[in-house]
């Protein structure tokens, strides 16, 4: 627990610096573009005080939600980017199908789990199997892409577990459980995806039915 009280400390002190970094920028340079310019520059790092643990820990608790999940597009998403897969959507969309894109690092930060980020996907080495492993769990939009990095939450749920206690949400958010909404889809749905043309226009509830899992009610929730 005490880790927890460490990280957030930092977050905090983090926030109210970069705070005043914008804040002078933001005169000196004069207008308020600059400093919406500066935060979302500076939310990246911010994330990375939360580390990513990759989808099989969640599936130690969360069964049924991995299993569906895992049959999805985005569970699979990683899998597109072989040579000779998706082959018709490449061509349509002046990629090359015979090119394999699996270590291609401007494909895998939206077809892979935090990649680039703390303990998110790295590309592996096939000689060391410790790596492959790392990388097997973080393939495809994982739980994390979406409910956000869980070094410090899945913590806390395992907490729940064991004492079979009640929660609020809030808890978890304050330790890295993300809020999903649209814009969370619409970090990767965006214009900046090669093939983005083609997809039909984001509607985010039926989106939301086709493409995450099995939901089960939750019981300990407050
Ligand atoms: C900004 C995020 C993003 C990036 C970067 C990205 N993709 Fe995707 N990709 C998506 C999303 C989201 C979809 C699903 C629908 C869409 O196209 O918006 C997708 C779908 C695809 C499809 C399947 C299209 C179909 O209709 O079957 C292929 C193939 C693909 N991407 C290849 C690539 C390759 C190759 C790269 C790197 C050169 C790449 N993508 C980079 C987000 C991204
Ligand atoms: C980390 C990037 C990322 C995030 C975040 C993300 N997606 Fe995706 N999504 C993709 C990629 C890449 C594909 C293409 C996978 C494929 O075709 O194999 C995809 C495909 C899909 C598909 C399959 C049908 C289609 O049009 O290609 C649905 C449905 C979908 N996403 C819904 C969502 C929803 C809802 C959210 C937010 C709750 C979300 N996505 C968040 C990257 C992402
Ligand atoms: C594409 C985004 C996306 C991905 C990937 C994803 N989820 Fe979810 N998850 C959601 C959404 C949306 C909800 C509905 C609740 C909400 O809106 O916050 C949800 C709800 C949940 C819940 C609450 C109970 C339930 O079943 O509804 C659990 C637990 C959960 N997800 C676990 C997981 C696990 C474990 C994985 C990976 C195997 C995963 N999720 C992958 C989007 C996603
Ligand atoms: C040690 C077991 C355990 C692990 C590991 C675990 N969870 Fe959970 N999770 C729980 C429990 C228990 C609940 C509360 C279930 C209930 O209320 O029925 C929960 C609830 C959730 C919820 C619902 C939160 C809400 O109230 O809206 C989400 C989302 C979630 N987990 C995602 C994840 C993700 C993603 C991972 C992996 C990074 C993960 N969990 C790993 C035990 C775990």
């Amino acid at each position: 627990m005490r880790r927890h009280v460490f990280i957030s400390v930092l977050t905090v002190s983090l926030v109210v610096g970069g705070l005043a970094v914008w804040g002078s920028a933001s005169t000196a340079m004069g207008g308020d573009a600059v400093v919406a310019t500066r935060i979302i520059s500076v939310m990246p790092t911010l994330g990375d005080d939360y580390t990513y643990v990759g989808s099989k820990k969640c599936k130690k608790c969360h069964t049924k939600q991995h299993k569906s999940w895992a049959e999805t597009r985005m569970g699979k998403a990683l899998d597109i980017l072989e040579p000779g897969s998706s082959k018709e959507a490449k061509e349509k969309f002046n990629l090359d199908a015979s090119k394999d894109y699996t270590t291609d690092t401007a494909c895998l930060k939206c077809h892979t789990t935090g990649f680039g980020h703390a303990g998110g996907y790295a590309v592996p080495n096939p000689d060391d199997k410790k790596s492959v492993r790392a990388a097997k769990a973080r393939q495809g939009v994982g739980c994390e892409s979406c409910h956000g990095p869980g070094s410090a939450y899945v913590k806390v749920f395992e907490e729940i577990m064991k004492s079979k206690r009640e929660y609020t949400v809030d808890e978890l958010y304050a330790v890295g459980l993300t809020k999903i909404e649209e814009s969370t889809c619409l970090t990767c749905h965006n214009d900046e995806s090669p093939t983005h043309a083609g997809a039909e226009p984001f509607d985010y509830e039926k989106r939301k039915e086709e493409g995450t899992h099995e939901h089960i009610p939750l019981k300990q929730r407050k």
